[in-house]
């Protein structure tokens, strides 16, 4: 029986955070048995808006892979790898370029967003507006069925798929399979002071090797109700962020419906429920912490894994642009 392939990834900008924990790793974690999943170190494409600053991607592709470790990744059933280490990823997203139009590019919504949020305007770098194709060549060089990704990302699955369906038209026979976006139903967790996103570079994460006393801080910081003034005023919950990262954390899942009902009435301090989240945080992050420590004392290791998910992945990626390189009849030599 062949278990259906995962290709996911990261950019490595920077250390995961727990939205990237509630939003895709967890979901990562519980297909490591049941699929064959292999998580991508996206590199090159983090280099598509960070061309000024590429010692921060490099420095980060370790820091991203002991982020996959710590929370659990086991590289004997994960296979962890290096994007710019893929050249058949390069040679699949140019062949690709020719299968989209730069309106369809344009019109690709997380597109439009990432050109808004950071202020592009129109000097777009190229690189930038063609990473949809360019993602497409990491999932369909690996022939993945299946993408367990944030929110945000479900436009780029959909310009995936609609790149498969015209190699398929063109090669008169389906030679790539269409992925499936996982995406969890808690939706994209907010930052810690309320705003839609959580981001390193927004100041509003609580990464997932943060310290204890970050975490506190972070929690003692967290936005509330504005206008839940005394402990005996009625309590406003959506919106709230501490019931959110609750409803995304907590186990006990009707005590936050019974603590929702007494937070809206009054009478429920803030204190009390950011004591409760606080000490779900904690006893989330210091195992991933613990592991990390111990990964973090042999890099040389790391890299060995990583370097050695690289050349299983080159294997498999090699593969595939051969074949729908064949399949469209690309001259052979
Ligand atoms: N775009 C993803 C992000 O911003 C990273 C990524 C690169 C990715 N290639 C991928 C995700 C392929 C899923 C599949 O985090």
């Amino acid at each position: 029986m062949t278990r259906p392939v995962i290709l996911t990834g990261d950019r490595t900008t920077g250390p995961l955070h727990i939205g990237h924990y509630a939003g895709s790793l967890k979901n990562r974690l519980s297909f490591q048995d049941s699929h064959r999943q292999f998580l991508l170190l996206a590199d090159t494409q983090a280099l598509t808006d960070n061309a000024d600053d590429i010692g921060k991607v490099r420095r980060n592709v370790l820091e991203v892979a002991l982020d996959y470790l710590a929370v659990g990744i086991d590289p004997a059933k994960t296979t962890i790898c290096l994007q710019s280490h893929l050249p058949a990823l390069a040679e699949l997203s140019m062949l690709y370029l020719n299968f989209v139009t730069v309106a369809r590019l344009e019109r690709n919504p997380t597109i439009k967003d990432e050109i808004r949020a950071r202020g592009f305007g129109r000097d777009i770098p190229a690189g930038f507006l063609c990473y949809p194709a360019a993602q497409a060549a990491d999932i369909t060089g690996f022939k993945a069925t299946v993408v367990p990704v944030g929110e945000d990302q479900a436009p780029l699955i959909e310009q995936t798929n609609e790149i498969v369906r015209r190699i398929n038209t063109a090669a008169g026979r389906e030679v790539l399979p269409e992925a499936r976006a996982v995406i969890p139903k808690a939706g994209r967790l907010p930052g810690i002071d309320g705003k839609a996103k959580m981001s390193k570079s927004g100041g509003n994460a609580i990464a997932l090797s943060a310290s204890p006393d970050e975490i506190s801080a972070a929690v003692r910081a967290m936005y509330t109700d504005p206008g839940h003034l005394r402990v005996s005023d009625p309590g406003k919950v959506e919106g709230n962020v501490v019931f959110t990262y609750l409803d995304a954390f907590d186990e006990d899942q009707d005590e936050v419906a019974r603590l929702k009902e007494h937070y809206r009435q009054g009478g429920l301090g803030d204190a009390v429920v950011k004591r409760r989240l606080e000490d779900i945080l904690q006893a989330l992050l210091a195992p991933i912490r613990a592991r990390r420590a111990e990964y973090a004392t042999d890099l040389a290791e790391v890299t060995r894994i990583v370097a050695e998910g690289t050349q299983q992945a080159r294997e498999v990626t090699e593969a595939t642009k051969r074949e729908v390189m064949d399949a469209l009849g690309v001259f052979r030599l």
